[in-house]
């Protein structure tokens, strides 16, 4: 159960069709006990009235940035002053670029400069304005800044189109709130993440690789560092940018990706291996290009690469370790080998024959699998999937650090 009692929620609409279902958002966190304030952009009320959110925060609805009425009441600074989270939902690509460039020429723009809360938007537009580079550019730099980027969700658009742009569900920004208050379980510990394939090269242009696209390991250690930890992200080659406040090392080699492990996870408190390391390569790489004019054959011959998360589990002291078990067949037993063969804390377990999943998705379902069974998390967002299981595993962290100290 969510519960966001007495918590002051600035809710911020902009103008987009999406701006409708601001009200339901509204409604849903009212109903989780918490303090809605509406402030709504000219073009929000185009699409929906400010009637509508006074109804069902039971709050006057501000709109004007310079309101005699509301400056003699609640004016702007103590509005942003009285907020615990300024929440823009939907946020208009127009209002993106405000936020990034800090414009002030509106109730929200002004509030969201004179505020000290966390602001957090949900962006929502045609999916081809988000995939925009300028609207890229607004992100990034509104994500340097500290400002949550909640969604956007992929799929059918009101214009018709499919893509990225859809604002998250009410339902789906209510939770990210909720998680938003929720305390900071890793406060002052440090988790090492592994993502993303690695490549072996061949020679100076090929290498063996695989589809590994790293989105779970960089959403679990975005989640990591939401839950206040400081984090180090060890990723092989993927098209994913450096999560902003995660401590990013770029590596291509398994044995890259080994010597920095080994390295950090001496310090770290947890150590989550979601990298799908190559697990051979070549035994010699060539310094020139290999010509296929001087082989009608080709025999590789491979050598079996190091086990990054067995070497982390075999260190003393070790950190929690978590290592990943992505399967087509025979899940959980291969999870469970898995977990005594490489003396691991936790495996999380998927099936990756299945498409819609896994891999290349931005969807997941897994198993936590541990010494004394298995717990089913069921198909989610990755990054929704990713602050479950952070949680799940700052819990065993704790119970294995209060059982060590009352054993000694
Ligand atoms: O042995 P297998 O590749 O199936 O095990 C998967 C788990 O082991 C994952 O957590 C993966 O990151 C880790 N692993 C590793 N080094 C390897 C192979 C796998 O750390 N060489």
């Amino acid at each position: 159960m969510i519960s966001l009692l007495h918590k002051k929620i600035l809710l911020g609409v902009t103008g987009g069709i999406a701006a409708y279902k601001a009200a339901e958002l509204a409604r849903l966190l009212r109903k989780q006990g918490a303090i809605v304030k509406v402030v709504m952009t000219d073009s929000a009320q185009t699409f929906i009235t400010p009637l509508t959110f006074q109804a069902l925060t039971g709050e006057q609805v501000h709109t004007r940035l310079l309101d005699p009425d509301a400056e003699a009441g609640m004016g702007h600074i103590e509005l942003a002053k009285w907020a615990d989270l300024v929440l823009v939902a939907p946020a208009s690509a127009n209002f993106l670029a405000r936020l990034a460039t800090g414009h002030a020429d509106d109730l929200l723009t002004t509030l969201c400069l004179a505020t000290e809360a966390i602001i957090a938007v949900a962006p929502a537009m045609n999916q081809a304005m988000w995939r925009n580079a300028a609207t890229r550019h607004n992100c990034s730099v509104l994500a340097a800044r500290g400002i949550r980027i909640w969604g956007p969700a992929v799929g059918e658009q009101a214009c018709g189109d499919v893509g990225a742009g859809r604002m998250l569900e009410p339902a789906d920004i209510t939770q990210q709130v909720a998680d938003f208050f929720e305390p900071d379980v890793l406060s002052g510990k440090t988790v090492v993440v592994t993502a993303g394939p690695t490549r072996e090269p061949l020679d100076p242009v090929r290498y063996i690789s695989n589809h590994s696209s790293g989105k779970m390991g960089y959403a679990l250690a975005v989640a990591a560092r939401d839950a206040g930890a400081h984090v180090i992200l060890i990723s092989g080659p993927t098209s994913l940018p450096d999560p902003p406040g995660v401590k990013t090392v770029r590596v291509e080699t398994a044995q890259q990706m080994l010597t920095h492990s080994l390295e950090t996870a001496r310090s770290a408190d947890i150590f989550i291996a979601a990298a799908a390391v190559v697990d051979y390569a070549p035994m010699q790489v060539s310094a020139q290009k290999i010509k296929k004019e001087d082989h009608q054959e080709l025999q590789l011959s491979l050598k079996k690469n190091p086990d990054i998360v067995a070497a982390v589990a075999a260190q003393t002291p070790r950190p929690f370790v978590v290592g990943f078990a992505a399967e087509t067949e025979n899940l959980l037993l291969h999870a469970k080998n898995k977990l005594s063969r490489k003396n691991l804390d936790i495996v999380i377990a998927n099936d990756v024959s299945d498409t819609t999943i896994g891999f290349n998705s931005d969807r997941n379902a897994v198993w936590i699998v541990d010494a004394n069974g298995e717990t089913a998390y069921p198909e989610q967002d990755k990054g929704q999937l990713a602050k479950v299981l952070v949680r799940d595993i700052a819990k065993r962290l704790e119970q294995r650090n209060s059982k060590a100290s009352r054993g000694n």
